[in-house]
């Protein structure tokens, strides 16, 4: 058995953001137009008038005041309320591969590691914009990294649950080196003209470098152990697939296509799965509360955060210990956690102990917990 380490992480944010006022613009304007146009239905009360958004809700409802998108331009057009991404030629590089790779490459650097010396992409996200070839074998080829690759699909806990993949086989000792990718384009699967759910979502990508920790080049964190979880629930579902399509080929626009939540239901049931995962795990473990110096969770909800780290650590977590970056990013999906991991975790000393944690839709739980070294 050989013993697994992070050794790189890297993000790739894209170049334009839509802030909360904006977006609520954009829908208000949209709600009035339906309305206008259904005036007559909705007097007769068969169809019910869309009510406006408010920023005031969305920063108390979700801690969200801002997300990074692919394509701003059609998300805010009333007319559209859905990102222009145009289908590429099958000879251009694809646009998850695209994001991907920029996360890689930046992991890559970190790590000190040549993708040539990559034995593995796992290119785990909640969405793909194609069923085949892999994204991954794309990535792969578009880094010029060895081995093999695949995606996998665990929605809101990929990240984890790539990580305890490519862990697995680095332990085995079946490859040295892997690479774990996030791109998210969770714009593209949002109904934006559902007040409900139009502000939950952002775009990015994020990748990290898993190797044995003995070829590390530098600080590193070492996979302690991980741990995945599901438990089935219909209450995040998205009923895309390629048994949806109209017999000419085109997408039907029906609701049940896009991003659908019972977002109370999961409130009341995910919080517990969570806490008392990441509590076992870190029991299992023989970790204490006062040993866990930082916990980077899944990125959906400030107030679903709060409580997790309020349960796992048994008090208030203090300042910097439980980082969010959802007031900046939104939840993007698999990839939140590993932006706050990325972002908030240069700063911790040898020795440190910290959970990477994601959770969603299966539903879907997975833990990763790491110990600092530096060299
Ligand atoms: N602007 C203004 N008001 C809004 C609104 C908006 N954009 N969206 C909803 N409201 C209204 C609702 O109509 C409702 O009004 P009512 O009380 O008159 O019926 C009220 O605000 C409360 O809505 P509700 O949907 O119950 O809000 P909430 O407090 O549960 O927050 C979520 C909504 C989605 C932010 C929250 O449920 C959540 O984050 N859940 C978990 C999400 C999650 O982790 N999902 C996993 C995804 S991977």
């Amino acid at each position: 058995m050989f013993t697994a380490a992070i050794t790189g992480s890297g993000v790739f944010t894209p170049e334009t953001s839509i802030s909360n006022d904006e977006l609520v613009a954009a829908f208000n304007s949209y709600a009035d137009t339906f309305n206008a146009d259904n005036a007559d239905a909705i007097s007769a009360g068969t169809l019910d008038a869309k009510p406006h958004s408010s920023t005031d809700f969305i920063v108390a409802a979700s801690g969200i005041e801002r997300r990074y998108v692919m394509d701003k331009s059609g998300v805010l057009d009333p007319s559209k309320m859905h990102p222009s991404l145009p289908e590429r030629a099958d000879d251009a590089p694809s646009l998850m591969a695209e994001m991907g790779v920029d996360a890689c490459n930046k992991a890559l650097a970190q790590a000190g590691v040549d993708a040539a010396d990559i034995d593995a992409v796992l290119c785990a996200a909640s969405n793909h914009e194609r069923a085949y070839p892999a994204i991954a074998v794309e990535i792969q080829q578009l880094l010029g990294a060895g081995g093999f690759a695949f995606d996998m699909n665990v929605a809101c806990s990929s990240a984890t649950f790539g990580i305890q993949a490519a862990t697995d086989m680095i332990r085995s000792g079946s490859i040295r080196r892997a690479l774990v990718v996030n791109p998210e384009i969770c714009s593209a699967h949002l109904e934006w003209r559902d007040r409900d759910c139009h502000f939950i979502f952002g775009d990015v990508a994020t990748a990290v470098v898993i190797e044995r920790a003995e070829d590390a080049k530098g600080d590193h964190f070492v996979i302690k152990s991980t741990r995945c979880a599901t438990q089935f629930s219909n209450n995040i579902r998205n009923n895309n697939g390629f048994l949806r399509r109209t017999r000419n080929g085109h997408m039907e626009d029906r609701r049940d296509m896009q991003f659908m939540q019972n977002g109370r239901k999961v409130f009341k049931e995910v919080l517990p799965m969570v806490s008392k995962h990441i509590a076992n795990h870190m029991a299992d473990d023989g970790i204490q509360a006062d040993d866990l110096n930082r916990l980077w969770l899944h990125q959906a909800n400030k107030t679903m955060n709060d409580y997790i780290g309020k349960k796992v650590l048994g008090r208030e977590p203090e300042t910097g210990e439980q980082p969010n970056i959802l007031q900046d990013y939104a939840n993007t999906s698999s990839a939140g956690s590993i932006i706050a991991f990325s972002k908030y975790s240069d700063d911790l000393d040898h020795g440190d102990t910290g959970v990477i944690c994601s959770f969603g839709a299966g539903y879907s739980v997975g833990s990763v917990i790491l110990e600092r070294v530096k060299s």
